[in-house]
């Protein structure tokens, strides 16, 4: 049966990555992949078009298609718009409206790209780590928040850190599953030491553990777990957190592979649909300039083919082929080193479909 695919460009770099993964799409297409790709707006380009960042016939073509691919949102020239047409609200708004409760944000590191990391070669090579965050819930979405007046006529801006025990357990199994496709170690992040929250994230975990006695649980606090990904990053295999510690080790753990720009990701719902993104944001200062890393959307692609549509073969010629164009010595500015290649972000894409 054809799969329907929405592609969503958004801003900034956006359009320009999703030019070079749709191109890898066509290209798998032509080989017998049996898919339709829509397109539509988020963001500020749903903004632009429709008025808001997550335009209904954009939320209503995300319902009906299998899986949704997009690029990036964002930009300055959003920033002064109220905070409920701001671009970021149409990628949470999407998020939730789609149940898309299991991030995986894998940080893996191409051996040929050792030497981009900021970190040294012994500390990272053959870096291999999946983080899950939790995505729809928690600070981001929890009620009450706001900003308010006191009766002193003080301003105070609150948000609330909240999580249900069903919503622990539904993220926690989800990551329990991936660790047992890899080395079966799991390590559950959380502030328990402070957070009642956490406190409960921690309970539910362990009881869930029960039902996976071959994976060996550990615990660590948020602040240590930051602090050991860049010490000795290699200890971890799965890591399972919160929504916002999510956000934020992501992008600590994407460095260690060179660049943010490398790094896929997949957001998934209880039954397999999914939204395949770059970790990366929508880089306004190099949009345009034809100079974005298209590998982590291309990436995404991989594991759109391989989480929603159950092409791992296909999922693995991706990858293999963005490895060759590393081994071919090309490189897009960000993971650029002396002796290599620099190349745009077409250049990159056309590489990639190349060697497919
Ligand atoms: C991410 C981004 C988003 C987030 C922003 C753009 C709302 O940083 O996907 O990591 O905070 O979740
Ligand atoms: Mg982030």
């Amino acid at each position: 049966m054809t799969k329907k695919i929405l592609v969503l460009p958004g801003d900034g770099i956006g359009p320009e990555i999703m030019t070079e993964a749709v191109k890898v799409l066509d290209r798998l297409r032509a080989d017998g992949l049996s898919i339709e790709m829509e397109r539509g707006h988020i963001g500020g380009a749903g903004y632009d078009a429709a008025g808001k960042p997550l335009p209904d016939e954009t939320l209503r073509l995300a319902r009906e298609a299998d899986a949704v691919l997009l690029g990036a949102v964002g930009g300055p020239q959003y920033d002064t718009l109220p905070r409920e047409s701001r671009p970021e609200r149409g990628l949470l708004g999407i998020r939730s409206a789609l149940g898309l409760f299991s991030n995986l944000r894998p940080a893996l590191l191409y051996p040929q790209l050792v030497h981009a990391s900021t970190l040294k070669p012994e500390v990272v090579s053959g870096l291999d780590i999946m983080i899950v965050r939790e995505l729809t819930g928690s600070i981001y979405f929890g009620q009450p928040r706001g900003i308010r007046t006191r009766e002193d006529g003080v301003r105070e801006g609150f948000n609330t850190m909240i999580y249900s025990e069903p919503e622990i357990e539904r993220i926690a199994r989800s990551a329990f599953d991936i660790a047992m496709k890899r080395d079966r170690k799991l390590c559950s992040v959380d502030k328990a030491n402070v957070l009642e929250v956490s406190e409960l994230w921690r309970e539910v975990v362990v009881r869930v553990a029960k039902d996976y006695p071959q994976v060996e649980l550990s615990h660590m606090y948020v602040d240590n777990a930051a602090m050991q990904l860049v010490r000795a990053p290699k200890q971890f295999d799965v890591m399972v957190t919160d929504n916002m510690f999510g956000d934020i080790l992501s992008d600590a753990a994407s460095m260690l592979t060179g660049s943010i720009g490398m790094l896929p990701s997949a957001s998934l719902d209880a039954n397999g649909k999914g939204m395949y993104e770059p970790i990366h944001g929508s880089a306004p200062d190099i949009a345009g300039k034809g100079m974005a890393n298209p590998m982590a959307t291309i990436l995404s692609v991989a594991m759109l083919l391989r989480y929603t549509l159950n092409e791992a073969a296909m999922a693995e010629r991706i990858e293999a082929a963005a490895s060759k164009v590393l081994d071919q010595g090309l490189r897009t500015a960000d993971i650029y080193t002396e002796g290599t290649t620099k190349v745009g972000t077409a250049q990159m894409g056309d590489a990639i479909v190349a060697a497919l």
